[in-house]
């Protein structure tokens, strides 16, 4: 049998860890604390995409698409093939329902040029946040666009914003697992941006997820010391090692070598 061709991360120094990258139309995680590069490594992937031609998307829910324009210019990338589709409760409306917060609008699904084009004119609220609404957005899209790499940044805020009390974890189980199991069938390749749990519990996208990346950040005297560990990968051997991560002119890249004794200034 033929091996599956890989999809490559556009994370220089990963894919060969990875035994030459992720499979296609398979969810993977990357997880990691504020600051640890997930959304550096959602555009990297993204941006490889372009540079073979694919369509690709990303659900902006941590931070507004013009401003991740504004944090990644001095990479000099060009982000502008990247439909984005803004999630963010920034530009939301909220109201006031006794304990509740009331979270209105998704915003249909733009370039990113676009989204630098209106970027802060508010558009009409129109749906909540919810694993379910940004399902059924998605259902669109994916019909008008095809995408064949989904990021979705990240799945954490969306719990955190969505209306529904998250203490029914089985069906929010479910709402993922259906999201993901859309995507793969639509043959996209998804990447899930999350920050690791604050208790010993799995997120339901760790078990569902076929892949895991753990990114982490460290202070030390004198900088911040990165790196990333494949945590877990399905289908493949790889490299389990923690790997020392920079941040370079390039954008993130993961080095060959052990983590060394002595941190990378910040
Ligand atoms: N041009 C740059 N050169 C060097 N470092 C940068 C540059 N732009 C951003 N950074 C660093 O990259 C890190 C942010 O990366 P990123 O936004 O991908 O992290 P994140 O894990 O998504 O964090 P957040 O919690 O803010 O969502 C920060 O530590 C920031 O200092
Ligand atoms: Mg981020």
């Amino acid at each position: 049998m033929i091996a599956p061709e890989r999809v490559t991360t556009g994370v220089p120094g990963l894919d060969p860890l990875l035994g030459g990258g992720f499979f296609p139309g398979r969810p993977y995680l990357v997880t990691g604390p504020n600051g640890s590069g997930r959304t550096l490594f959602g555009l990297q992937f993204l941006l490889e995409g372009i540079r073979k031609g694919e369509p690709v998307l990303l659900v902006a829910v941590d931070e507004p698409p013009h401003e991740i324009l504004e944090n990644v210019r001095s990479f000099g990338w060009d982000l502008s093939k990247i439909h984005t589709m803004d999630a963010t409760p920034g530009q939301l409306q909220y109201r006031r329902l006794g304990d509740l917060q009331e979270i209105k609008s998704l915003h249909e699904v733009r370039s990113m040029q676009e989204m630098g084009e209106s970027a802060r004119r508010s558009s009409p609220a129109t749906d909540e946040i919810s694993i379910q609404s940004i399902y059924l957005k998605l259902r669109r899209q994916m019909e008008v666009l095809p995408a064949r790499r989904v990021v979705i940044d990240s799945m954490t805020s969306i719990r955190h914003f969505a209306l529904r009390a998250s203490s029914d974890k089985q069906a929010e189980r479910t709402e993922i697992q259906s999201l993901l199991r859309f995507l793969s069938e639509r043959e996209a390749t998804v990447l899930v941006t999350s920050r690791p749990p604050e208790d010993r519990e799995l997120t339901p996208e760790q078990v569902l997820a076929r892949g895991e990346i753990a990114l982490s950040r460290e202070w030390h005297g004198h900088g911040t010391r990165r790196s990333l560990r494949i945590r877990r990968f399905r289908g493949s051997a790889h490299d389990g090692d923690e790997h020392p991560l920079e941040i370079r002119k390039e954008g993130l890249v993961v080095l060959d070598g052990p983590l060394g004794a002595e941190p990378t200034p910040a």
